[in-house]
C-alpha cells in the first residue's frame, strides 16, 4: 500500500487537481525543467507500480453489468512531456455489451486511439501511462494449477477413468520405455482444429490494474487487435506462416509444427484467402494492401478472441476493398461470437456497422446511444456538426460543412465544456463548469448543458 500513497502524492504534485502544469504561454527553461523534474518522480512510480510482481486478488474484480464484455469507467490516460501533462484521454467511461459492436468516433486527436491503446496496454512508457479509472474485461482463461500451468483436458472410459494411449515421437512410432514396452501417457482431448484441449474458466480482470507481465493473458489471446496500416504491424523479413503459426504457437500449448500450420491455413481461409498455400509462404511486401488486412484479421482471430478492437481498419483501403473488409469484420464477429470496438472517423462505417455509438470530444464521451439514437436523435451540438460535415448523395453544395475552431490545447483544459470556443448554441450556464452526463433514454446520455435542467447530477 505504501507504493500506492506515494503515487497519489506524486500525482497530485504534477496534476495539482484540476490546475495544469503549462499556463498558456512559452514556457522559460526553468519552467520546462521544473516540469520534466516533476514528471520524471511520477513517471517512474507509475512504471514501478507496471512491473510491479502481484497477487492475482489485486487485479480480479466483477463486472458492474453481467452482459458487458468490456466496462471502461472514468478513464484518464496521461503523456508526461516537458510541456505539460497531456491529458489525452480524461475521464472516459463507456460499456462494450457481450456480441455487439460499438462504435468510437470523434475528430482525429480526440482521444480514440490512445483510448484502445490503454485497453491493450500498449502505451508507450514511461511518457504514457494510464494514470487512474477502470478498464474491466471478462476473460476466458485457461485454469492453471497451483504452480501456473495450465489442467489438460483428458479423453475419459464411460467409467470417468483417464484414457492412456501410447506416446509417439515425432515420425508417429512408438515410444518405447528400458525394458522395450510402450510408454503409456494420459490421451488429451483436441478440439476440431486438432488443438490441444485445457479447462478454462471465466475471470474478470481489472486491466489497468494488471502488472505489465500479466497482460499477455489477455493480449492477443483474448482482445485482438486491427491497426490502420497493415505494412507496419507484419514484420517483411519473415514469411506470413511464419508470422501466423507464432501466433498459434503463443497461444496453444503444445502446438506442434504440423498442428500450427494446419490452424494458420484455416485462419487464412477464413478470411477469404482463395489461394491460403501461396499466402501462407508469401513475404508482406508482396501482398495487395486488402490482403496484408486480411492477413491482420486473421492472424487477430488465430486465438478466438472475445474483443477485437478495429482501429480505423480500412482508412488506408481503397473503397470497395473497404467494403469487403467491413463485410468480413461483421462475418467473422458472428461466426467467433465474438464483440467489436470499431473506431472510426467515419460516419459512415459507424452506421453500417455499429450498434452502440461513443462520441469523443478531447478525451472525454460528450454523448453516447445506439446508432438509431445517434443518428435520428443527436443531441449533442458536437454530434450534431459531425453529422452535418458528412457528405451525402444528395446533398447539392460543393463545399462541405466544417465545424469551425480547434480542439482546445489539451495540456490546458478549460474548466467550463471544451466545446464552447466552437458551440453556436452556448447559454450563459456554458461559461461555469463542465456539463455532467444526463441520462436521456436508457441508452442514450448527452454531457451538456442544454439538456436535462432538473436532473442534471453528475455523472
Ligand atoms: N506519444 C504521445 N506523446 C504526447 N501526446 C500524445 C502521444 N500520443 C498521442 N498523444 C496525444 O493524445 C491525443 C489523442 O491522440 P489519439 O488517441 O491518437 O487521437 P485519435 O482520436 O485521432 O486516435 C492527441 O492530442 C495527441 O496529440
Ligand atoms: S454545454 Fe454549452 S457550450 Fe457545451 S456543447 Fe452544450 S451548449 Fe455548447
Ligand atoms: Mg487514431
Amino acid at each position: 500500500m505504501k507504493l500506492k500513497e506515494k503515487l497519489n502524492e506524486l500525482k497530485n504534485k504534477v496534476t495539482g487537481g484540476e490546475k495544469d502544469s503549462a499556463k498558456g504561454h512559452y514556457l522559460s527553461a526553468k519552467e520546462i525543467r521544473d516540469i520534466s523534474k516533476a514528471n520524471a518522480k511520477v513517471m517512474m512510480a507509475l512504471e514501478k507500480k507496471k512491473h510491479r510482481k502481484a497477487d492475482e486478488s489485486e487485479f480480479v474484480t466483477e463486472m458492474k453489468d453481467n452482459k458487458n464484455i468490456l466496462e471502461i469507467e472514468n478513464l484518464h490516460t496521461y503523456f508526461f512531456t516537458d510541456q505539460g501533462v497531456v491529458k489525452a484521454v480524461n475521464g472516459v467511461s463507456f460499456n462494450i455489451p457481450k456480441g455487439s459492436t460499438v462504435g468510437i468516433v470523434g475528430e482525429s486527436g480526440c482521444g480514440k486511439s490512445v483510448t484502445s491503446m490503454s485497453v491493450m496496454r500498449l502505451l508507450q512508457g514511461p511518457q504514457g501511462q494510464i494514470y487512474s479509472g477502470s478498464i474491466r474485461f471478462k476473460s476466458y482463461d485457461f485454469k492453471r494449477d497451483g504452480e501456473g500451468n495450465p489442467i489438460p483436458v483428458f479423453n475419459r472410459k464411460p467409467n470417468g477413468k483417464v484414457l492412456f494411449e501410447a506416446l509417439k515421437d515425432k515420425d508417429g512410432n512408438a515410444v518405447l520405455d528400458k525394458d522395450g514396452k510402450p510408454v503409456r501417457v494420459p490421451s488429451q482431448k483436441t478440439n476440431e482444429s486438432g488443438m490441444l484441449m485445457y479447462e478454462m474458466e471465466e475471470k474478470v480482470f481489472d486491466i489497468a490494474q494488471m502488472p505489465i507481465n500479466e497482460i499477455h493473458r489477455i493480449r492477443g489471446r483474448q482482445i485482438s487487435m486491427i491497426f490502420q496500416e497493415p505494412m507496419t504491424s507484419l514484420n517483411p523479413v519473415f514469411t506470413i506462416g511464419n508470422q501466423l503459426d507464432e501466433v498459434v504457437f503463443i497461444h496453444n500449448p503444445g502446438a506442434t509444427p504440423e498442428m500450427a500450420k494446419r490452424r494458420s491455413l484455416e485462419m487464412l481461409e477464413l478470411v477469404g484467402i482463395a489461394a491460403p498455400e501461396r499466402v501462407y509462404n508469401a513475404y508482406p511486401h508482396e501482398l495487395s494492401g486488402g490482403m496484408r488486412q486480411r492477413v491482420m484479421i486473421s492472424m487477430a482471430l488465430a486465438c478466438d478472441p472475445r474483443l477485437i478492437i478495429a482501429d480505423e481498419p480500412t482508412t488506408a483501403l481503397d473503397v470497395t476493398i473497404q467494403a469487403q473488409i467491413l463485410d468480413l469484420l461483421r462475418d467473422l464477429k458472428d461466426r467467433i461470437n465474438g464483440s467489436i470496438m470499431l473506431i472510426t472517423h467515419d460516419l459512415g462505417i459507424i452506421a453500417e456497422m455499429a450498434d452502440y455509438v461513443v462520441v469523443m470530444y478531447a478525451g472525454r464521451v460528450i454523448e453516447q446511444g445506439t446508432v438509431s439514437e445517434i443518428f435520428h436523435n443527436p443531441l449533442h451540438p458536437y454530434t450534431i456538426g459531425l453529422q452535418k460535415s458528412k457528405p451525402t448523395m444528395d446533398s447539392n453544395t460543393d463545399t462541405l460543412f466544417n465545424i469551425p475552431g480547434n480542439v482546445p490545447n489539451p495540456v490546458n483544459m478549460p474548466k467550463h465544456c471544451f466545446f464552447k470556443e466552437r458551440c453556436s448554441k452556448c447559454i450563459g450556464k456554458c461559461s461555469g463548469d463542465y456539463p455532467g452526463m444526463v441520462q436521456v433514454s436508457p441508452t442514450h446520455y448527452v454531457a451538456c448543458h442544454l439538456y436535462g435542467e432538473e436532473n442534471n447530477d453528475e455523472n
